[in-house]
């Protein structure tokens, strides 16, 4: 038993460490719609899709004729207000980038987003596609704080604007980052045999430093002030959310749009397995009667 309760708290210890390795901002959830309001987001997604990343991101398992029926966007509005080229109905939604001069422009390909938000989550695109912010350093003069050094420039900032860190947060990143490098050289004095008691010290002290920065970011986050915006876009950040929201249920769609089919028919599923145990079981009765 005390074995098996160490062996619990060893593991839930290393969970929130891990968890908290894995400390990024903003960190907000996906808002959940119902069925009518999702249908209406994921068409406006769709918009937003269609006119600002399908340029760079193919959504190759996926035909328009399918998204049209499945949206309830008719064929020709789809395909009169949404594809560009003399693509036809009956494709699949491909462009036409190629890779190679892609990765010299960008250092990476933009890679097929059909499956997208099943390998990163809709959490992590929400977060992703509103994590945009101001950084000097890198070739388009944006980073992104959930992706770190993504090649990926802010292709919507006609509609966001720019958004910098707050400058709170730029002070608790600075502290986060000496007291990280006091950890560093303690655990080193530590290792050469140097005062223990000293290094000791120190290592607490920075952790506990760390740990207060880190509550106070996710407090900044969790009230919005993680960012400012620097350069106001056509869209405040409400509507900007809002329209992430929705492209994000759009590819939530694209990567299984036998979803919305799926819940229907489990319910259906589920009654039947219910109606048929209850007459299995009287049934099983009926038949076990005359031996009992
Ligand atoms: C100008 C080309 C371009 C456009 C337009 C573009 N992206 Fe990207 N995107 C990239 C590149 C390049 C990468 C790969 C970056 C890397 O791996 O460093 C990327 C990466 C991504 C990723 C991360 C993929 C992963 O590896 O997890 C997502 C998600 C994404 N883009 C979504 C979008 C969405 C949504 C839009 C439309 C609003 C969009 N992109 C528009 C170039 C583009």
């Amino acid at each position: 038993m005390k074995k098996l309760l160490i062996t619990i708290s060893a593991l839930m210890s290393f969970s929130l460490s891990a968890a908290e390795a894995g400390l990024t901002f903003p960190d907000d959830d996906l808002p959940v719609l119902s069925d009518d309001k999702l249908i209406v987001s994921q068409q406006r997604g769709m918009q937003v899709y269609m006119n600002n990343c399908m340029g760079c991101h193919a959504l190759s398992f996926q035909r328009y004729k399918r998204t049209s029926t499945d949206l309830k966007i008719p064929e020709n509005v789809m395909m009169e207000n949404m594809v560009f080229g003399d693509e036809k109905i009956g494709e699949l939604m491909t462009n036409n980038m190629i890779k190679e001069a892609a990765a010299n422009w960008f250092g990476a390909a933009p890679p097929d987003l059909s499956l997208i938000s099943r390998s990163r989550g809709t959490k992590w695109l929400y977060n992703y596609m509103r994590g945009f912010y101001i950084d000097d350093t890198r070739t388009y003069g944006v980073n992104n704080a959930v992706f770190k050094d993504v090649g990926m420039p802010h292709v919507l900032e006609s509609m966001q604007g720019l958004q910098d860190k707050s400058e709170k947060v730029k002070g608790l990143e600075n502290d986060i980052a000496y007291a990280q490098a006091d950890l560093a050289a303690a655990n080193k004095l530590l290792e050469e045999g140097g005062n223990a008691a000293e290094a000791k010290k120190t290592i607490k002290a920075a952790a506990k430093t760390i740990e207060d920065a880190e509550a106070e970011l996710i407090k900044l986050s969790a009230a919005g002030e993680y960012f400012v915006i620097v350069k106001e876009g056509q869209l405040n950040p409400q509507e900007f959310d809002t329209a992430m929201a929705d492209l994000v249920n759009f590819l939530d769609y694209i990567g299984e749009p036998i979803k919305r089919e799926r819940k229907r028919l489990g319910v259906w599923v589920l009654l039947f397995i219910l109606g048929f145990g209850i007459l299995a079981y009287y049934m099983k009765k009926e038949y076990w009667k005359d031996i009992h």
